[in-house]
């Protein structure tokens, strides 16, 4: 892969139908719930992405045996109580996801385990999974950064946890925490995906789950055993995003996504563009073993209005402000997204990026640490060149700006190709074929 991708020409009119690669959440959720059984767990449409792999590799170290073959995957767990060798090292890569999560699924190792991460995972928040886990009555020797190391215990003891941020990285971390502990645990959580619940209700682990407008209560039990999951995996509306401002932002054009996981604590950014004027309808609809999907149909827009963004949308929409920053970048008028700190906290300090993007493109912005206010203008046409480099590799980064020297003009040089490895390796594959 060219590590370099210049980008001269805006994208012609065009009326296609697609599909993007599956879900990363549910993926890596998939691999690590299927190293919890002992029984062979089957999953289709796996994301083959350097982050699930780095998923498949953690949990062949913890004893699973994996098959991965051309259009699907197998895996038979270790259970619940694994044996592990002290000291054994657990690399998450890039995947705050999998560093966090796998946490939860170790707080029951006695001997002393160390999870490492690449550059920029070893730069981001820790302290988050570490204090429930602590709780918990696990052991760290530093309560930040990567690398850590973490002693567990065996027989954890339920905790009381409440999640402020809205992260189902935290969320889900405890979750798994809880179905090795004794007792129960209750999480008070604050509204964000909930894949995790949906694959608990759906093998039947005790869960119980009341929903209150901004929090949702979480019960689970201690459990000896978990069954195997098969699962067909929808595709990722994270990946799906950059093809949906694709097309709102092109002109004359049509686009229909295939098969997409519309989970309501996902699908933000269509309330948002919609609410902008952008055309969107899903099709097909079904439910998928708790999950919703449906194909997406996209039109692009002539006339888009600026938002002044209600932050009840920020977790649905955590992953997908990026892309959403270019639609306020054409729309007509001042739009205004809030209380999102937690954009600093991603694989880049995401807000950071978007400004700086949308300055080289001249669009004015101000930005604080946790908002931004963007001055759009739907005549606005860029002409000049700009170079995109040194971003910690951030795949969304990237994406954004592929998507923005394709709809906005300029001469384009936009450096680490290799980052869509990470979350959507198929994204130039895809593209050209629009
Ligand atoms: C994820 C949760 C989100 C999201 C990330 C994937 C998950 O993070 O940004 O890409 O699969 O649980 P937070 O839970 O930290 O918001």
């Amino acid at each position: 892969m060219k590590k370099i991708l210049s980008i001269n020409k805006k994208i012609e009119s065009f009326n296609k139908s697609i599909d993007v690669q599956g879900d990363k959440s549910l993926s890596i959720r998939w691999v690590l719930i299927s190293s919890l059984s002992k029984k062979k767990s089957i999953a289709y449409n796996l994301l083959k992405s350097e982050d699930v792999l780095s998923a498949l590799e953690c949990i062949k170290v913890l004893g699973s045996k994996v098959k991965l073959s051309k259009d699907k995957c197998e895996i038979i767990g270790v259970g619940l109580n694994p044996k592990i060798k002290n000291k054994t090292t657990f690399n998450a890569g890039n995947s705050g996801t999998l560093g966090r999560l796998i946490l939860g699924l170790l707080v029951n190792s006695k001997s002393k385990i160390k999870l490492i991460g690449d550059k920029s995972l070893s730069q981001r928040d820790f302290s988050r999974v570490v204090q429930p886990l602590e709780k918990f009555g696990a052991k760290f020797n530093s309560k930040k950064t990567l690398p850590l190391e973490m002693k567990g215990l065996d027989k954890p003891k339920a905790i009381n946890y409440l999640e402020k941020k809205g992260s189902a990285q935290c969320k889900t971390t405890v979750m798994f925490a809880a179905l090795k502990s004794k007792g129960e645990t209750i999480i008070k959580a604050k509204k964000s995906r909930d894949h995790t619940e949906l694959i608990f209700k759906y093998l039947k682990l005790p869960i119980k789950i009341k929903k209150k407008e901004n929090y949702d209560i979480i019960k689970i039990k201690e459990v000896k055993k978990v069954n195997s999951l098969n699962y067909k995996i929808p595709g990722d509306i994270s990946s799906c995003a950059f093809f949906i401002v694709l097309t709102v932002l092109s002109k004359k054009s049509e686009l229909l996504i295939r098969n997409i996981n519309i989970n309501p604590s996902r699908i933000g950014i269509i309330t948002i563009l919609k609410k902008m004027g952008a055309s969107i309808h899903f099709k097909n609809q079904k439910i998928y073993k708790g999950e919703q999907i449906a194909d997406i149909f996209v039109k692009s827009s002539k006339k888009l209005k600026s938002i002044n963004c209600p932050i009840k949308y920020n977790s649905s929409a955590i992953d997908e402000f990026l892309i959403i920053f270019l639609v306020a970048a054409k729309a007509k008028g001042t739009s205004k997204f809030k209380n999102l700190s937690e954009l600093n906290q991603k694989e880049s300090p995401r807000l950071v990026w978007a400004s700086k993007i949308l300055k080289l493109m001249g669009i004015k912005n101000i930005t604080t640490k946790d908002s931004i206010k963007i001055y759009g203008n739907p005549q606005k046409v860029v002409d000049k060149k700009i170079i995109i480099k040194n971003f910690f590799k951030d795949h969304r980064v990237f994406m954004m700006s592929v998507i923005a020297a394709l709809t906005f003009g300029g001469k384009w040089k936009i450096y680490d190709t290799d980052s869509i490895k990470t979350s959507f390796p198929k994204f130039l594959e895809i593209l050209r074929k629009i």
